[in-house]
This record gives C-alpha cells, sequence and structure tokens, in this order.
C-alpha cells in the first residue's frame, strides 16, 4: 500500500493540471462557457466544423486542446487570442487548407489524417516560431517548396535561423518533390520523416546540410541509392530506408557515419530473376567490402535481409572484409559469423554471466 501511494505521489504531474473532458457530446460549436482557467480541454469526437475568433481566448493556464476526430474545415486566425496554448491536435478532421494561425505559445501541433493539400512551412514558422513538433502526415501534400511569393532568400534564412523545430512528420503524405536546400540550416532539426510518399530520388545532404538530424525515416519511397549524409555524419544514429528501390549497397555511404546504430534496408529492389524462390531482395553487396565492425552486426540477424543476401547475392568466396583484424582481411562470406564481425557481444554475454 505504501508503495502505491509512492508510486502515485511521484508519478503524478508535477504542476497542478486539469482535464475538462467534452469528448463523444455531438458538440456542433466550440462551447462558450468553458472555465478560463481550464489547462487540457478535450474536445475530441464532436461535430465542430469551425474554431471561431475568441473561442480559445483568455485562456491563461490553457496547455493542451484535443479536437482529434471532428469536422473541421477551419480556424479564424484570432481564434486562440490571449491564450497560453502549447499543444493542439487537429488529426482526423476535415481540413483541405492548412489552417494557419498565429500563436506565439505553440509547441506542438498535429494536423495528421486530413485532406491538406498545399502546406507552407516557411509561413507556418513565421506565424508559430516556437514550434518543436510538427505532424502533418497522412495528408495529400505533393511537394514541399519554398513559396514563390517570398521576395528574398534571406527571409527564408531568418525563418530557418530562428526556428527551433526537433520533430518534423510529414510520412504518409504523395510528396514526389523537395525544393533542393528545403531543410538546409534548421539547426535544431533532429527526427525527419518523410516515410510512404513518391520521392524518387536520394534526400541527402543537398536537402538536410546543417541540420541535427539523429533519425531519418526515408521508408516506402522509390529512392534508388542511398543518399550521401555525410553532412549529419557526427549525428546520425537512425536510417530507415526499407521499402525502397535501392539495389546496390555501396559500404562507402554507410562507413562515413560512424555513430550509425540502426539501418534498415530490408525490402529493396524485388526484381529478381525467375529461378529464385518466392522471396525477396536483390542487394547487391558484391565488390563492396566492409570494414567489419559492430555497425554490420544487423547483417546476420536472421529476421533481416542478410542471409538472402549473403546465400544469394554476394559470391560466398569473395573476400568480405576490407578492414578490421587481421584473421578477417582473408575472410570469405561464407565464413563470415556475427561474433567476429561484432566481438563485443560475446564478450558482453561473458560479463553478465
Ligand atoms: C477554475 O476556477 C473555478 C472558480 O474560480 C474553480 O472552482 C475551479 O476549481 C478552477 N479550476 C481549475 C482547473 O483550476
Ligand atoms: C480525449 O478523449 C479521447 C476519447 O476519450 C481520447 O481518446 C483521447 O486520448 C483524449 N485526449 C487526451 C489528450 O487525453
Ligand atoms: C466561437 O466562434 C463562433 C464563430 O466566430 C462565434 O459565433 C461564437 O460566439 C464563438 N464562441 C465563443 C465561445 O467564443
Ligand atoms: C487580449 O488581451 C488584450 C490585453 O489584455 C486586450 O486588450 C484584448 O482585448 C484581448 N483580446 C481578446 C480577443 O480577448
Ligand atoms: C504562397 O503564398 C501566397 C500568398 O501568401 C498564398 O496565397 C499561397 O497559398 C501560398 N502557396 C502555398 C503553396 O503555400
Ligand atoms: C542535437 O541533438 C542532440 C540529440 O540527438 C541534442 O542532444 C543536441 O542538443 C542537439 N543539438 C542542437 C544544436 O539542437
Ligand atoms: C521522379 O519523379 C518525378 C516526379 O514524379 C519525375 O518527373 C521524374 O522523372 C522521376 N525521376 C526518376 C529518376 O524516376
Ligand atoms: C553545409 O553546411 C556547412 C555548415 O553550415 C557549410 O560549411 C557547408 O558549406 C554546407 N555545404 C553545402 C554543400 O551547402
Ligand atoms: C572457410 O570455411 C571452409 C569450410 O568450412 C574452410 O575449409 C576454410 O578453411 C574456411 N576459410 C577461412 C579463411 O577460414
Amino acid at each position: 500500500m505504501e508503495l502505491l501511494i509512492w508510486v502515485l505521489l511521484f508519478s503524478s504531474p508535477w504542476q497542478p493540471s486539469h482535464c475538462l473532458d467534452l469528448s463523444y457530446n455531438n458538440l456542433a460549436f466550440v462551447p462558450p462557457n468553458i472555465p478560463r482557467n481550464e489547462t487540457d480541454i478535450n474536445l475530441s469526437h464532436n461535430l465542430i466544423t469551425t474554431i471561431g475568433a475568441g473561442n480559445f481566448s483568455g485562456f491563461n493556464d490553457l496547455k493542451k486542446i484535443d479536437m482529434r476526430t471532428n469536422s473541421l474545415t477551419s480556424i479564424d486566425t484570432k481564434a486562440f487570442i490571449n491564450s497560453t496554448i502549447k499543444e493542439i491536435c487537429l488529426d482526423d478532421n476535415k481540413f483541405e487548407e492548412f489552417p494557419y494561425f498565429e500563436q506565439r505559445t505553440l509547441n506542438n501541433l498535429q494536423a495528421s489524417f486530413n485532406d491538406i493539400m498545399n502546406f507552407d512551412l516557411f509561413w507556418f514558422l513565421t506565424n508559430n516560431p516556437y514550434v518543436t513538433n510538427l505532424e502533418i502526415r497522412e495528408n495529400r501534400l505533393q511537394s514541399v517548396h519554398v513559396n514563390q511569393s517570398y521576395e528574398s532568400a534571406s527571409l527564408v534564412d531568418s525563418i530557418k535561423s530562428q526556428a527551433i523545430l526537433v520533430y518534423l512528420h510529414m510520412g504518409g503524405n504523395q510528396i514526389n518533390y523537395l525544393e533542393p536546400g528545403i531543410f538546409n540550416g534548421f539547426k535544431k532539426l533532429t527526427y525527419l520523416i518523410l516515410s510512404n510518399n513518391l520521392l524518387n530520388i536520394s534526400i541527402g545532404c543537398d536537402y538536410i546540410n546543417d541540420t541535427n538530424i539523429s533519425s531519418y525515416t526515408l521508408s516506402e519511397n522509390q529512392i534508388t541509392s542511398i543518399p550521401d549524409l555525410h553532412c549529419v555524419a557526427q549525428t546520425l544514429r537512425e536510417l530507415i530506408l526499407r521499402d525502397n528501390r535501392i539495389s546496390v549497397l555501396s559500404s562507402t555511404s554507410i562507413e562515413q557515419l560512424p555513430y550509425l546504430e540502426d539501418l534498415d534496408l530490408s525490402r529493396n529492389v524485388y526484381h529478381l530473376p525467375a529461378w529464385t524462390q518466392s522471396s525477396s531482395l536483390s542487394l547487391k553487396l558484391s565488390g563492396n567490402p566492409l570494414k567489419c565492425d559492430c555497425r554490420w552486426e544487423w547483417l546476420f540477424s536472421p529476421s533481416e535481409a542478410w542471409r538472402e543476401i549473403r546465400e544469394r547475392m554476394v559470391p560466398a568466396e569473395e573476400v568480405a572484409c576490407l578492414g578490421g583484424p587481421h584473421f578477417l582481411s582473408l575472410m570469405p562470406w561464407a565464413n563470415l559469423t556475427q561474433s567476429e564481425i561484432c566481438p563485443r557481444n560475446d564478450n558482453l554475454k561473458r560479463l553478465s554471466s
């Protein structure tokens, strides 16, 4: 019992907060009588079509509004005047135009699962300069570019240099064009997700130079080669490229990423000759000896693509390792094992047993 009380004490929010739950109420508009001292307001699963001027003004402690699963198509630019709102969820509504409004307190906006076709990232950040997290996935965006109407590049540069955007999720759209340089200079950008779009070129340093990207997701596109990511070599930890059309694995493009921990290249090019069995991948490693170390350990995990590659796509007698311990320098693919490529695991096992 005592334990339970401790758990409750320490897991409860450190600041007093209170959630007014008005979800599932068949509300057609934002009710006028919400106490102006609320911190969290849940209006999800109603029938609200618009957020009008002043609907959320004068809230002095407001942190979060959940408006998901309504029928919203518009938000008045003055909807949140004089409010301290930090986080708004607009998922699963009926927006076709992105709802721009000016709110300098906003940190987090979710506008996924709508029908938005155009999004001007720079106009958004001009209006909401303190946003750190933006999700606009599962919409109908086709491109991300700098709006022609911006008079000068320096305006865009100054928006970027002031931005504190950390997390950007634009997955599940129909993006087939990104303007070169579009994300360059977002110095805080750490998580970039562009999965499940129609990108057919490698979105590398021409697009994300001078960012802080640590986790980069490009899965489910039509990319044919591993992007050049040397510009984020110091920060990149996770690179997800599964379900693309990459047919050649150039080991140098990976080896220039010294801190990479997770690399997912599963389910890439599928056009195998008919004589091969029903599965899978023709990622070619041949002619690309690896600098054998723990970064390639994933190749040996049976659930990953590696078994296929090794059995079919690399001549078994070809030398596998370019560098690494001397005893590996003549080791053919057929002989290489996980513990040889990454002895660390064995040591850890020994230590822990
Ligand atoms: C808001 O103020 C009313 C009246 O002053 C008070 O009864 C209520 O407990 C307050 N609610 C919150 C969430 O602070
Ligand atoms: C709001 O209510 C809905 C329905 O009960 C729930 O799914 C959702 O998690 C709530 N939102 C927040 C922010 O708690
Ligand atoms: C919400 O906005 C609508 C449309 O502008 C307006 O008619 C209504 O009075 C507003 N309600 C509140 C509580 O501000
Ligand atoms: C916002 O606050 C300012 C200063 O307190 C006040 O003059 C203005 O009328 C308020 N606007 C709204 C829409 O509440
Ligand atoms: C570009 O800016 C103009 C003027 O501000 C606006 O009307 C237009 O919708 C913007 N286009 C995009 C794609 O955001
Ligand atoms: C870059 O991201 C790391 C976390 O991956 C963080 O610790 C660091 O503060 C970030 N740097 C900047 C300039 O935002
Ligand atoms: C990539 O997609 C664009 C736009 O759909 C198209 O114009 C271009 O030809 C494609 N390029 C390649 C290499 O497939
Ligand atoms: C990338 O950014 C760095 C740091 O701002 C800069 O020195 C370098 O010239 C840029 N490279 C390209 C190709 O733009
Ligand atoms: C590789 O394995 C084969 C068969 O087990 C063995 O004959 C050969 O000596 C091994 N080669 C090396 C370099 O370990």
